[in-house]
């Protein structure tokens, strides 16, 4: 298995789906890596929106047209990796702590493409699940969210702490709930179902659609 052919050819085909005058979201992780490319090499009028500063920077030196999320309310449509993909259509995402702005952007999408090597499909998710905290309080929020461990990693863009929560993943709807009602977190990677309308998983030398 070739997985960095499987996340180039899952890339290439979401690269595909975009058309001309679409404002676009863009991920953030290595499999988005091979999308920027595919995208510039289209050469289509889009306007892009980066869910980190690495996307940002990337994007803009490939000649993408990439601007800050406060002029647009909406986007056509979004394309980003994910670590874990459940068979209802349940994902963790999180893995380079981008989590929280991805699924702002992915929620802003009229359809939000996941693309993913097949190391990403699995039978049930499992944790770690990716957590960005508030740092008032923190050592409280930890508290209530054992077990849970801080990355020793930079900040996100926003000034958030990340972290990861280690506990089981029985049942991602009511695990979901109770960290999104957890005081002091700001995002969490879980995403539910209804955010996705098309997973494109590279499988050996062909891609596998899946919704
Ligand atoms: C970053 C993410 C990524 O989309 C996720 O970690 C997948 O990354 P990769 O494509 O490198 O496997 O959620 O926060």
């Amino acid at each position: 298995m070739d997985v960095e052919q499987e996340k180039r050819l899952a890339a290439e085909a979401a690269a595909e789906l975009v058309e001309d005058g679409m404002t676009v979201g863009l991920g953030t992780g290595s499999t988005v890596r091979y999308l920027l490319p595919a995208l510039a090499r289209r050469r289509l009028r889009i306007i892009c929106v980066a869910t980190s500063p690495r996307t940002m920077r990337a994007a803009s030196e490939l000649g993408l047209d990439v601007r800050p999320f406060d002029i647009l309310d909406h986007l056509d449509i979004t394309i980003d990796g994910a670590d874990q993909i459940a068979p209802d259509g349940w994902l963790v995402k999180g893995g380079g702590g981008a989590h929280t702005r991805e699924k702002i952007v992915a929620a802003a999408a009229s359809r939000f493409i996941v693309i993913a090597d097949s190391r990403k499909p699995v039978d049930a998710l499992h944790g770690p699940v990716p957590l960005e905290l508030l740092e008032f309080g923190l050592p409280a929020t930890l508290r209530r969210l054992e077990p849970v461990a801080v990355r020793t990693a930079p900040r996100s863009p926003d000034g958030g702490i990340l972290a990861d929560y280690h506990g089981a993943v029985e049942d991602p709807a009511t695990l979901a709930e109770r960290l999104s009602a957890t005081p002091g977190v700001v995002g969490h990677g879980l995403f539910p179902p209804r955010l996705v309308a098309s997973v494109l998983v590279g499988r050996g030398d062909s891609v596998e659609r899946r919704t």
